[in-house]
């Protein structure tokens, strides 16, 4: 922590919370307004959000409540109009191109909703390709412990095509915190997956975080998705509404999920619902 801070900032001093923990996101006062041709789109109206080393926290919200929008700054991906965003202390906003990349590829890992795996490339090589970017040397030996911390060591040398959809998730999980990024991003990752496999892959993501100690955000549309992260933070129109604690986070795959969104937990029926139901997505 202390050799991050020296190498990285100046000035800046880590939040922390009410455990100690500092936080490896911090925007502050965050808006982005995209423009199409004399229109301008404001998708974010001033976003201020805190996340903690070790914390497993999800973004909810309706469809164009700028979720999306909120992942690709956090990724890096793209730049806020206005707006501070340190990341593990490092000030993203400063950052030119070339180091935007080099920083998302120290500090971020990616899930993404379809995967994204290269087409006839071995599970191993997938997750050993964020290595060779940084010239890491050992590569195939970290690529081999993330498949076998996601428990893929029997399908190392499989294709993505031998591979079932939840399979091919892990796939993509080992390839993001190979790397021993300080936040793992996920957008939808359980979009494209039946139920059983969507549960595989949510087992995973809480034996990351509370065994690994990763730090992870997923966006999700999914209020059973939520229940099983320890905080959901609502978007709407742009601006955070809701941000809340799940009292007592569903541990995957000892729930069945409800036939019915009204069993769901009041934390959901205070937040998820306090607008229309209709509105979300
Ligand atoms: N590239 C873009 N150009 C113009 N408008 C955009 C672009 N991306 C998103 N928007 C607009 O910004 C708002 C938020 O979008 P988005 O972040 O994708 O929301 P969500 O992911 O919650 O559905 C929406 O009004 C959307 O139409
Ligand atoms: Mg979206």
């Amino acid at each position: 922590m202390l050799f991050e801070q020296t190498m990285h900032t100046e000035q800046y001093v880590f939040p922390t919370d009410d455990r100690g923990r500092p936080a490896v996101i911090d925007i502050q006062n965050i808006t982005k307004v995209y423009r199409m041709g004399d229109i301008e789109v404001p998708a974010l109206r001033g976003v201020s959000l805190r996340v903690y080393k070790g914390e497993f926290v999800s973004i909810m919200g309706p469809s164009g409540s700028g979720k999306s929008t909120l992942l690709q700054i956090l990724g890096a991906l793209d730049q806020p109009s206005t707006g501070s965003y340190y990341l593990d202390g490092v000030d993203v906003a400063k950052l030119r191109d070339r180091d935007l990349a080099t920083i998302r590829n120290r500090k971020i890992g990616f899930v993404f909703q379809s995967f994204n795996l290269l087409k006839r490339t071995s599970a191993l090589r997938q997750v050993e390709l964020p290595l060779l970017y940084g010239g890491g040397r050992d590569r195939t030996r970290r690529a081999r412990a993330a498949l076998e911390a996601v428990g893929l060591s029997q399908r190392m040398n499989h294709m993505p095509n031998e591979l079932s959809g939840g399979q091919q998730q892990r796939v993509a999980i080992a390839r993001a915190i190979v790397n021993d990024p300080a936040i793992v991003l996920a957008d939808e990752p359980t979009g494209n997956l039946d139920s059983r496999s969507g549960t595989e892959v949510l087992k995973i993501f809480q034996e990351m975080n509370r065994t690994h100690g990763i730090t992870t955000v997923v966006v999700t549309h999914d209020p059973f998705v939520a229940r099983h992260t320890d905080r959901i933070i609502m978007l709407r129109d742009g601006v955070i509404v809701a941000d809340q604690a799940v009292p007592d986070p569903i541990l995957a795959g000892t729930v069945e999920r409800p036939s019915d969104d009204s069993q769901l937990d009041n934390v959901l029926k205070d937040v998820y619902y306090a607008g229309k139901q209709e509105e979300y997505a």
